[in-house]
């Protein structure tokens, strides 16, 4: 008995098959084998196609299929994580009306910022719990307005989720953890946010029909098992927004736990049993999958959307061709901590929530030609992603939620002892890495949604941990010292 996950990516899309008894993982794959792209038309702008997913969704599961050799007829259930708060219309026929606008997208920020003025500071927060922002709903504003022949035609609006489920089952629905990431859930009323709808004038009927996030939400169709080499009928069980489905994946689901990632973007991600949020909404609050009206579950969620992004960048611009990310680690390693005062801020890709989504780009600080070689402006890079890590946390503690101990994949960024050493050094945090991803964690989501694990704790039973990093005393200072440039740096701009 397998169950099959898919996380849906801005740089791939990958697949995962677990055995639902052991809980291993028997094969995975994704794809475009090199990041794929993020269409900036403009300055600000992030485009995606969500036909390019489906693409990719298929490459990565034709893989497995073929690795593990498992029928398709003991594949039970499927899961699916998705890149948050982006924005798929679509027509009657199901047809795509333009590009998706994805999540790192700045486009709609004076639309959030006008909504929140002209609705109330004090009503947003107290029934959205955020400001409307960057976030779904003010991307489809912007369409309203920019583009009305395409708004006109919009039968139904998607998260990049909502779309790949649909593109499986030919079933439209959403959940409300995702209408909540989206800006479209009314925490206070437990329903659709019809004020910010009626702000906006969007008509109710956009807005796709809501599962439970552990639920049958569809079964695959005979074209789509056709097209994947599935079989018709497996059910889509679970779907949720990549945070708070890697929260999942660490088996993170009660107030205290904190999950992390550090792909694209980066996350600490905490739950929280109580209604909380940022008055300035730097940090957000959306529903954590497990959230309902008679339990509260938050996931508070600090996002630095240039992370893993800046790395990559480094790779491609200052690095040799050839050096694996390995090799820049080892680089890294060999320039100090505080990498001998150069200073690096990680924020470009978009206007960033930490910052008041403010774009500030990103800069680099403090370099003496005759001093600082490759390898420091590498370190910079990785600890200038972490110092604005540091940053979020220290308004997480305001909000007092407390970050003593941080879970995360064995993944991504924190596949680099550079990364997580800052990290532990400069938050004083332990950091717990397991062995998971997000595409594992979709597919025992699938496996709780479709009733075969009981709960949370039989389906993660076999997570296992791979290494814990504690905080290093005697490199306090160091880093302490190098946090407090980092600071002064950014306060400057
Ligand atoms: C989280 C966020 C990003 C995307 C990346 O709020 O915007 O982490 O989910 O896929």
């Amino acid at each position: 008995m397998y169950l099959l996950g898919y996380d849906i990516g801005s740089s791939s899309v990958k697949a995962s098959l677990v055995n639902a008894v052991t809980g291993k993982c028997v094969a995975s794959a994704f794809y475009p084998k090199t990041e794929a792209a993020i269409i900036a038309v403009k300055q600000g702008w992030a485009e995606q196609e969500p036909a390019n997913w489906w693409e990719n969704l298929k490459l990565s599961t034709k893989a497995i299929m073929a690795e593990s050799g498992v029928k398709p007829e003991d594949i039970k259930a499927i899961g699916i994580s998705y890149q948050m708060h982006g924005l798929v219309c679509v027509d009657k026929n199901q047809n795509v009306l333009r590009p998706a606008i994805i999540w790192c997208d700045s486009r709609a920020v004076p639309y959030g910022q006008k909504a929140f003025q002209t609705l109330g500071e004090e009503k947003c927060l107290s029934h959205l719990l955020n400001s409307p922002g960057n976030f779904t709903a003010s991307k489809l504003a912007w369409i309203k307005e920019n583009e009305p022949e395409i708004f006109e035609k919009i039968y139904k609006i998607m998260l990049p989720g909502d779309y790949i489920a649909m593109r499986l089952t030919g079933e439209i629905c959403t959940t409300v953890s995702g209408l909540s990431e989206g800006m479209f859930w009314d925490f206070k009323n437990n329903c659709v946010a019809d004020f910010l709808m009626d702000y906006y004038g969007f008509d109710k009927s956009i807005i796709a029909d809501i599962k439970p996030t552990f639920s049958e939400q569809g079964r695959v169709t005979a074209a789509a098992a056709e097209e994947l080499g599935l079989k018709e009928g497996i059910p889509v069980t679970y779907r949720a927004g990549d945070q708070p489905n890697n929260a999942l994946s660490l088996n993170v689901f009660n107030p205290g736990e904190i999950a992390s990632t550090a792909g694209t973007s980066g996350v600490v991600y905490g739950v929280n049993g109580k209604v909380n949020y940022d008055p300035k909404s730097r940090v957000n609050t959306f529903a954590h999958v497990n959230h309902t009206e008679e339990q509260t579950r938050l996931g508070v969620l600090l996002c630095i959307n240039g992370t893993g992004i800046l790395n990559s960048w480094i790779k491609r611009t200052v690095v040799p061709e050839g050096v694996s990310y390995a090799e820049m680690n080892d680089l890294a390693a060999q320039a100090p901590i505080g990498a001998g005062g150069v200073s690096i801020l990680p924020f470009g890709n978009g206007a960033e929530r930490m910052l008041q989504n403010k774009e500030v780009g990103c800069s680099i600080n403090g370099v003496n030609f005759n001093l600082h070689t490759r390898n420091h402006i590498i370190r910079a890079a990785q600890e200038g992603i972490v110092f604005s890590f540091k940053y979020g946390i220290d308004i997480m503690k305001g909000m007092g939620m407390d970050v003593q101990k941080i879970h995360a994949g064995h993944a991504n960024m924190f596949l680099s002892p550079i990364f997580r050493e800052t990290l532990a050094g400069v938050t004083g945090a332990t950091i717990e890495l397991y062995d998971t991803d997000g595409s594992v964690g979709a597919a025992k989501g699938a496996g709780m949604g479709a009733g075969i694990y009981k709960d949370n704790n039989e389906a993660f039973a076999t997570l296992e941990k791979l290494e814990v990093i504690e905080p290093k005393q005697s490199d306090a200072a160091a880093y302490a010292d190098a946090y407090g440039r980092w600071v002064e740096y950014l306060e400057k701009l």
